[in-house]
């Protein structure tokens, strides 16, 4: 299954880890969404990987301040009617313990009504934080990083996510 990686990002972080995603997937191309021409290069993709950070804190929607708030209004309408998608969140769970990794729902809801497979949904153990939308039935909805406090934990989260999403594609 071939994964493409979908990235937005305001300070570098989220580009910084696609471009680490795209080292473990030798092969996959990483796009900014800012910079696709529409949303038919989402959904011409095999497989896809969503890395989203979240801006907007405590909100119901538009939590990532990026273009995929736009996209995440648009998705529910498109059909990827059993297509793989992982999602990936960057927060910081010190900073914004109350809303950590929020967007990663927000994406996730949207796929899941255009029909997708959600796959690469994260066990909470070991991080630290108080609350997050993205924990859904007690599992992260994707994989939550955080840069900010917990960057020694990367490369090992990264690492098995991307066997985990691979055996579920
Ligand atoms: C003004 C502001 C608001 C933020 N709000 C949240 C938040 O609600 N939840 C969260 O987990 N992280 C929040 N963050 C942390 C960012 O999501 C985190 O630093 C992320 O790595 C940034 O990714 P980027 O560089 O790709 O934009 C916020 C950061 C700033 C500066």
């Amino acid at each position: 299954m071939a994964f493409t990686i979908f990235f937005a990002t305001s300070t570098g972080k989220t580009e910084d880890i696609a471009d680490r995603l795209k080292d473990l997937l030798p092969g996959t191309e990483a796009k900014d969404v800012d910079n696709i021409s529409s949303s038919d290069e989402l959904v011409s993709a095999e497989a896809l990987i969503c890395c989203v950070p979240t801006w907007n804190t405590g909100a119901d929607e538009a939590r990532s301040g990026t273009a995929w708030d736009d996209y995440a209004q648009e998705i529910p309408g498109l059909d990827f009617a059993g297509k793989p998608v992982a999602i990936l969140g960057l927060g910081d769970s010190s900073g914004y313990s109350d809303f950590f990794c929020d967007a990663m729902e927000e994406l996730y809801t949207a796929f899941l009504q255009s029909g997708a497979k959600l796959i690469g949904k994260v066990p909470t153990d070991g991080y630290t934080y108080d609350d997050s939308k993205s924990v859904i039935d007690g599992k992260f909805c994707g994989l939550a990083i955080d840069e900010d406090n917990e960057s020694e934990m990367t490369d090992e989260r990264l690492s098995n996510w991307v066997k985990q999403i691979q055996s579920e594609a």
